[in-house]
């Protein structure tokens, strides 16, 4: 089947089950604005509906995942025409926006948006050589697509304060040292072989089950932890219902591979 043609994307599927998008912005190193977020989250949302896909890998290029909103289109805005058109809402939705999982895999730079559109990824893949930060400070702004808010669930108020008021980088291996991003690899050819060998893993199972896996995790960041354990216990009687838990568990008893019916 055709892929649709973007203007700021590539869109492959370089994997069985595995959708690839590259942000493709190179001239302005992909900076965010409106046309290429628009792109992404109907490539992402293209992916979701997809039954051959079972998991995305969203990248940039080796000199840049993404260098930010695009500072160019930000410039004259007003704050009737930021608050108006709740500006950037469109493109914080990745997490909600779609139910299998996505993995980040950062070479180069990711500032500002950049940095806050990678956080939003299921798993975040990264090289020694990635370039993270919330420059936004030194703009005369704070992030916008909740970086003061991921950033510091993912590394901890004292480090993310310090960041985001210094406006300072850091690199892909902070990143991973604090918890940020899930692996490091050395070299950005790595990180993206990597990112699609766990997407191709991910994309291999039970698709529901992949889903449910991933709704239950994201819980836990808006969850206590007793709510967070009887969501999770209702997701899991749940997947009772569904043929790939029959399927699975017959499989191990019979020592086959499971043959996913993905309902
Ligand atoms: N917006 C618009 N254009 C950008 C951009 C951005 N965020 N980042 C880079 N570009 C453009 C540059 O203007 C330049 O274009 P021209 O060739 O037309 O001049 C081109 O991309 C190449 O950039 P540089 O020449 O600057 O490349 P470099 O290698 O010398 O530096 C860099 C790379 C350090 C990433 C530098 O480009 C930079 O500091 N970029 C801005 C980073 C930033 O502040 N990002 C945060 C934006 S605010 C935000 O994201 C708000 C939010 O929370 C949503």
């Amino acid at each position: 089947p055709s892929e649709p043609q973007y203007e700021f994307l590539k869109v492959s599927t370089p994997r069985p089950g595995v959708g690839l998008i590259e942000l493709h912005r190179p001239k302005a190193l992909n900076a965010l604005f409106t046309p290429l977020i628009l792109e992404l989250n109907a490539a992402l949302r293209a992916f979701d509906k997809s039954t051959d896909i079972g998991c995305t890998v969203l990248t940039g290029s080796y000199k840049a995942f993404a260098a930010g909103a695009d500072i160019k289109e930000m410039a004259p805005k007003t704050f009737a025409e930021a608050y108006g058109s709740d500006f950037i809402e469109s493109w914080s939705g990745l997490p909600n926006l779609i139910k299998k999982p996505c993995i980040s895999a950062v070479n180069g730079h990711a500032l500002g948006g950049g940095c806050e559109l990678a956080m939003m990824a299921d798993v975040l893949y990264c090289s020694t050589a990635a370039n993270f930060g919330q420059p936004e400070i030194k703009l005369g702004i704070i992030p916008g697509a909740g970086g003061s808010q991921r950033l510091t669930r993912a590394i901890g108020k004292a480090r993310a304060m310090e960041l985001i008021l210094t406006g300072k980088n850091f690199s892909g291996q902070d990143a991973y040292d604090w918890g940020l991003a899930a692996r490091v690899f050395a070299t950005p050819e790595e990180c993206l072989t990597g990112a699609l060998d766990t997407a191709e893993t991910i994309a291999s199972y039970s698709r529901i089950a992949v889903k449910a896996a991933k709704e239950v995790v994201n819980k836990s960041q808006d969850l206590g932890i007793r709510e967070g354990v009887e969501f999770e216990r209702r997701v899991f009687h749940g997947l009772f219902g569904s043929e790939d838990q029959k399927i699975g568990m017959k499989a191990f008893a019979e020592k086959k591979k499971a043959e996913w019916v993905h309902r």
